[in-house]
């Protein structure tokens, strides 16, 4: 049957069952709305015969814009930004920056914008370390209106001198990422700081380093996933540019791949290789967005974890009675200050340094559970090799101190009183046992 005739059916069919329920006044109700919705499918099968019939055309080819010429030839298609995309598309960027790719929220990969290090963002799902981020964008409205938003108590209250707060759902969430001290939703802010300082890094600057124009992405992913209307870019533009100082702001750029990392695609896919040098390794597992380590400069603000000075740690912690009862319970393998570390990331809940156990009781390590498959076993080796190298010293030079929640005494009152760290450091007996160890691990 053709749709024509298939119209011309249901047209009949409801005059029919109209007239029937003319006739039939106790089932006039009834039959009156069965014919109309007849009807209404004869108006629809009509109506589709008018538009022009696709089928049988093969989709576009997708446009090349590598190619100078088909670049030259779709102006449009090639020199989108994130404020000419359409809302879907904006959308799509901002997933791929917060999970690695298009689609990657659904296992929950982790981009170039580290959220999913820290947060959640499915209904449901508990965070440990960071608020589940379903529906902050209703919340908001809330928190601006907390008494603790309006009268902060905190280590930073306004983004830059004179930047104001924020009076809108957008707005929280750009100051969120600009200013994270600003508000600190409680019971989330750095332990031992009684939620007076944020552990979430600030989003424009290393080492997420997101521009504006991903932060605009990223945010309208946001509403989407909370199925709300999201603002304007312009709208969510200014507002970033009301919480970032002209300064700071990164240069606008569209992302590159999601990652645009060549070990992303090699046969094993693992995120961080053997060619990678140690910076390259923490930058491409966030590990700076938890800890800070001396010899790297991007990472001296991480406030979730220990002070990785593991040249001082390593040796102490796996000689710790804790240790060596999480090694009698089967849990904890490690037998040198190398295999300590390398277990520290592959596998973190084998021990948990005192301090740093998890909110929920009998909860898991707040490192992310899935370095294992991310890492091959030379980038880790690699990996522990550098940290190992990380001392009292170099955080003192550096001018860190150890996390507040860390059961070991400070460094800086130690540096003062004859520095205990450095003697163990250049005991000779001790370095050549570690060094001696080291090479074991690295043999295997
Ligand atoms: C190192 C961990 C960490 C990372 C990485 C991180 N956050 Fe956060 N974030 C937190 C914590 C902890 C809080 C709660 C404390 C606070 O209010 O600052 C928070 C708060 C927030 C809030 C406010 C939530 C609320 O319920 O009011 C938003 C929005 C947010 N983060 C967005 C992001 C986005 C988007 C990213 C990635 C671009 C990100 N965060 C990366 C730890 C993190
Ligand atoms: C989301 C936050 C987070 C990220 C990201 C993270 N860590 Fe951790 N890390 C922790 C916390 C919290 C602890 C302490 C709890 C424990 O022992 O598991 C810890 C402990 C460690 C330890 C043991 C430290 C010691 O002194 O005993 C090492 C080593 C370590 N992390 C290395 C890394 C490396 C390397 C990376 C990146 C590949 C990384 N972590 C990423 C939170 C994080």
């Amino acid at each position: 049957m053709t749709q024509s005739q298939l119209a011309i059916t249901f047209f009949i069919m409801s005059s029919f069952v109209m007239w029937l329920g003319y006739m039939i006044p106790k089932a006039r109700t009834m039959l009156v709305s069965v014919g109309f919705f007849v009807l209404a499918s004869a108006a629809f099968n009509g109506f589709s015969n008018w538009l022009p019939q696709v089928e049988g055309i093969p989709p576009p080819k997708p446009v090349d814009c590598s190619n100078p010429k088909e670049k030259a030839a779709h102006p449009e298609e090639c020199n989108k930004n994130v404020m000419t995309m359409s809302v879907a598309e904006r959308a799509d960027m901002g997933e791929a920056i917060i999970f690695g790719k298009v689609g990657g929220s659904a296992e929950r990969g982790i981009g170039k914008g580290q959220c999913p290090l820290c947060h959640t963002f499915k209904k449901g799902d508990i965070g440990d370390r960071a608020p589940n981020l379903i529906g902050v964008t209703t919340r908001a409205a809330e928190r601006i209106k907390d008494p603790r938003y309006l009268k902060p108590d905190t280590i930073q209250t306004e983004s830059f001198k004179g930047s104001g707060r924020a009076t809108n759902a957008e707005e929280y969430i750009a100051e969120s990422h600009s200013c994270p001290s600003c508000y600190v939703v409680a019971g989330f802010g750095v332990k031992g700081t009684n939620d007076r300082e944020s552990p979430m890094p600030v989003i424009h600057k290393p080492t997420t380093s997101l521009s504006i124009d991903e932060q605009i992405a990223v945010d309208t992913w946001i509403f989407v996933n909370d199925g709300a209307e999201p603002p304007s870019p312009e709208v969510i533009k200014a507002a970033y540019e009301k919480f970032i100082p002209e300064s700071d702001r990164p240069k606008l750029a569209v992302a590159a791949g999601p990652t645009g990392d060549p070990c992303d695609v090699n046969a094993e896919k693992k995120i961080a290789c053997a060619t990678d040098t140690p910076d390259q390794i923490v930058t491409k597992m966030g590990c700076a967005a938890c800890h800070k380590i001396p010899d790297i400069s991007f990472a001296h603000t991480g406030a979730i974890g220990p002070l990785l000075i593991e040249g001082a740690n390593a040796p102490g912690r796996i000689k710790s009675p804790e240790y060596l009862a999480a090694m009698k319970a089967g849990k904890a393998h490690a037998t040198s200050p190398k295999e300590y570390i390398i277990e520290s990331i592959m596998d973190p809940s084998a021990f948990i340094v005192q301090g740093f156990e998890p909110i929920s009781p009998g909860g898991k390590s707040m490192m992310p559970p899935d370095f294992a498959t991310k890492f091959t076993y030379a980038a880790v080796s690699k990996l522990a090799d550098f940290l190992l190298t990380q001392t009292a010293d170099k955080a003192i030079k550096a001018g860190l101190e150890r996390h507040p929640m860390e059961k070991a005494e400070k460094l800086l009152k130690k540096a003062e009183v004859d520095l205990p760290m450095r003697s163990v450091q250049s005991n000779p007996a001790v370095e050549g046992a570690i060094a001696a160890q080291s090479t074991v691990v690295a043999q295997r």
